[in-house]
């Protein structure tokens, strides 16, 4: 274990367990619907490459990478996006692959920016959810974990850009990232 981690949550067997459970939901209930997978960068990256090669039915792969302007561990609600999809949207059948729900008010952003392009359909897959973090309304339609309050690293989610390369997710000791949390 990396000695800036308190605690693992979840290992690689358990996450691969899980992606690979997910992948067998949305294949049943995208079957024939040949779905776009949107990447929400760079967080979520490891987990999408994972679960599509889980889903056994024809889909599109997508990325966009948006900011949500605020200090490192807290989002503000205000999203800026840096890379747009290269994909219309319009009438396609939308999964938006995220790798922790935290407040909901970046994914409330995408979501809303996705019905007014006309998507058929937008639903949510997340890896993790913060349910004790929430201000919006916001739940996902497919949930991998939920997890406490408390700042996550590993598999995709970083502090400060490190820590995405861990092949489990753990808490974070306090005294890495002080009083921004
Ligand atoms: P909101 O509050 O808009 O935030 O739902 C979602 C984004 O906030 C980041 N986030 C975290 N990143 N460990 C992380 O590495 C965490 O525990 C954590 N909580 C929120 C993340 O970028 C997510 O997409
Ligand atoms: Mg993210």
């Amino acid at each position: 274990m990396h000695e800036d981690i308190r605690e693992v949550l979840f290992s690689q067997s358990q996450i691969q367990e899980k992606v690979t459970e997910l992948g067998q939901r949305l294949t049943e209930d995208y079957k024939d619907l040949n779905p776009l997978c949107i990447c929400v960068l760079k967080g979520a990256a490891p987990f999408m490459s994972d679960l599509v090669r889980a889903i056994d039915t024809h889909l599109e792969m997508d990325y966009m990478a948006v900011s949500s302007y605020g200090n490192s561990t807290k989002s503000s609600g205000v999203v800026r996006i840096i890379k747009d999809l290269d994909t219309t949207v319009e009438g396609r059948h939308v999964i938006v692959v995220e790798d922790i729900i935290d407040s909901g008010l970046t994914l409330n952003y995408l979501l809303d920016l996705l019905r007014r392009r006309n998507a058929a359909s937008v639903k949510v897959v997340t890896l993790l959810d913060k349910p004790g973090r929430r201000t919006t309304g916001l739940k996902p339609d497919y949930c991998g974990f939920e997890v406490p309050d408390e700042f996550v690293v590993g598999y995709g989610l970083d502090y400060a850009e490190k820590y995405r390369n861990l092949p489990y997710i753990g808490i974070l000791k306090k005294e890495i990232y002080g009083d921004a949390g």
